[in-house]
């Protein structure tokens, strides 16, 4: 076994609150935060941008290959730069929400992707949020969280966050598109959406940001007096 990585994985579901709890978790730490979605996420906006299917696997490695991408986590929040551009806003547009799951299906771009998450996380202290990186990309990472919630209160997560950005949906097809999303992102064959075996994993849903952080907090700092 090689050793131990200096770094927090955050997996989950669509809507447990990984990404909130994450960056809190870097404010509090002074570490860096890594959202692996949003990589996802700016490949699958460059392909609707560039008329490419979310499906076409060997256009969309080539597309990879040619695109920049970079994060910036400060104290106004995560920016999300794609090819010098900031992008942040467009990559949570429900269209990019509704086809993104089949672009992070494809094995191709996902070996890419996970090489460059690899990357990033190497110097440590970092707390990386995505589906499998306590399973694939930092499998010796030393604190693993796997976060879940009711399908409900997810959508209603996403509701809010969409109301908020504007974006005129209902509620019952934020529903349907998280179900849709989670059932590609669990039973993709590369990289699935599941709990690493030796990740904690906690139910968000009954819990504030807040309290999940402080839980989250406890486990690491019980793990460092070890
Ligand atoms: O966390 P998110 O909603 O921004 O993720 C966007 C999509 O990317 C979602 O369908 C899951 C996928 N994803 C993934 O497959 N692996 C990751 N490490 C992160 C996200």
């Amino acid at each position: 076994m090689t050793e131990e990585q200096e770094v927090i994985a955050v997996d989950g579901p669509a809507g447990s609150g990984k990404s909130t709890v994450s960056k809190e978790l870097a404010k509090r730490l002074d570490w860096d935060y890594i959202d692996t979605g949003a990589m996802y996420r700016c490949l699958c906006l460059k392909a609707l941008q560039s008329s490419i299917s979310v499906e076409d696997e060997d256009s969309l490695v080539d597309l990879l290959n040619d695109t920049t991408m970079r994060m910036s986590f400060k104290d106004d929040g995560l920016k999300v730069f794609m090819d010098g551009e900031d992008v942040s806003k467009d990559i949570r547009r429900n269209r990019v929400n509704q086809q993104v799951s089949k672009v992070a299906a494809l094995p191709g771009v996902r070996e890419k992707l996970v090489e460059k998450q690899q990357a990033l996380g190497e110097e440590g202290k970092v707390i990386m949020d995505g589906r499998d990186i306590g399973t694939v990309v930092f499998p010796q990472a030393r604190y693993k969280f796997y976060l879940d919630a009711t399908l409900d209160i997810r959508a209603q997560r996403r509701y809010n966050e969409l109301q908020q950005a504007s974006e005129d949906v209902s509620f019952n097809s934020v529903v349907e598109e998280i179900e849709e999303r989670d059932a590609t992102d669990r039973g993709r064959a590369s990289g699935p959406l599941k709990p690493a075996e030796d990740a904690c994993i906690i139910d968000t849903s009954d819990f504030t940001i807040e309290e999940v952080v402080e839980k989250i907090m406890e486990k690491i700092e019980a793990k460092q007096d070890a």
